[in-house]
């Protein structure tokens, strides 16, 4: 079989341990993998792609980013990409894996309602697919936030300040969450539960009163200004094409001026940006998306198109790609409850 593998919107630690795992395995058993550069351009533009080698997967587990390149390529402007796609996997493909978030794992439903022989494998370090326990690249940026709030509490302290650390998540939380967490923050902001702007600051305020002159504020990219007395020029959206750069809101410069501003405190801003999103992937994305990518190859052995290897109760499940594509996991309530614990 020729078995076409692509990456797909932003890329994340842990892709290339999917893509060796996938290679590995096809190359094998004697079937022929075909690398698909810079996601789905390298099927809708001109052609894009090459037979992998064996040497090519080998010393890769640990590397970031994605050997096969991807790119935030929108099918849909100008019109005629997804059909575009479709005639390349059948004059070229046996099967196509497409590893990637909510945007490219929609197109692979529409593939695959149209007959392509398509598998996805989820990928998102924002951590919001619904169906799944585990997107590739989740575990690596929270490792990120956690290690940089461990930074910032020293200098905090010493200096007797507020640091506002804004993440990356798009419009959920779980980065901000779960690495603010992690790593100790005194308050985290996420669109889920929006917080008033007066609450914000009688928090500090409450730190300071108790003696704590210093406070670490996690926000998440996505949480809406309007909330916090600001004005939303754009909403927030999901997709990642042309002008939706939530980080160029700038949500966490905006609530560490309204501290400083109201009241005698210093404050300063570190936007983690794509430090979250460069470098090693922890142990836990390397094996975890070995075992997706294990489980994409396996079924497409199995000939089960249409589905997507996903984590459910530590074990990987191939189900629908209906049950993935389409919706969005927002942290729940009682996730965000534990993390005020500490607030
Ligand atoms: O979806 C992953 C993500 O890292 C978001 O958290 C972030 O808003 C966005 O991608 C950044 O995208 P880009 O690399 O295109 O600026």
């Amino acid at each position: 079989m020729r078995i076409g593998v692509l990456t797909a919107g932003g890329d994340a630690p842990g892709l290339n341990a999917a893509i060796r795992a996938i290679g590995v395995m096809a190359l094998r058993d004697g079937h022929e993998v075909i690398g698909v550069a810079n996601g789905w351009a390298g099927l809708a533009q001109e052609y894009a792609g090459v037979a992998l080698q064996a040497s090519q997967l080998s010393g890769v587990v640990g590397q970031g980013g994605t050997l096969l390149g991807t790119a935030r390529f929108d099918l849909d402007h100008p019109a005629g990409g997804r059909e575009r796609v479709l005639a390349a996997i059948g004059e070229r493909l046996d099967a196509l894996i497409a590893i990637g978030g909510d945007g490219t794992q929609r197109v692979s439903q529409w593939l695959a309602e149209r007959g392509a022989p398509v598998i996805g494998v989820p990928k998102t370090l924002d951590n919001d697919l619904p169906g799944t326990d585990y997107c590739i690249g989740f575990d690596t940026a929270i490792a990120v936030v956690a290690e940089s709030l461990d930074r910032l509490h020293t200098t905090a302290a010493s200096h007797h300040r507020v640091m506002v650390v804004e993440t990356m998540g798009r419009t959920t939380g779980w980065v901000a969450a779960l690495g603010g967490l992690a790593g100790g923050a005194d308050l985290i902001l996420i669109p889920e539960f929006p917080m008033a702007l007066s609450d914000v600051l009688e928090h500090v305020e409450q730190r300071r009163r108790a003696g704590l002159g210093y406070s670490i504020v996690v926000v998440a990219e996505g949480v809406d200004l309007s909330t916090l007395g600001g004005v939303e020029t754009e909403k927030p959206t999901r997709e990642g094409f042309g002008g939706g750069r939530l980080a160029a809101r700038g949500v966490g410069q905006f609530v560490a001026n309204r501290i400083e501003a109201g009241g005698d405190i210093e404050v300063r801003t570190t936007v983690l940006g794509h430090l979250q999103r460069g470098g090693s992937p922890t142990a836990h994305d390397r094996i975890w998306a070995t075992r997706v990518g294990a489980g994409a190859y396996e079924a497409v052995v199995a000939g089960k198109f249409g589905t997507i290897p996903v984590v459910r109760d530590d074990h990987v499940t191939l189900v629908p790609l209906s049950d993935v594509a389409p919706g969005q996991r927002q942290v729940p309530r009682e996730i965000y409850d534990l993390c005020a614990v500490f607030f």
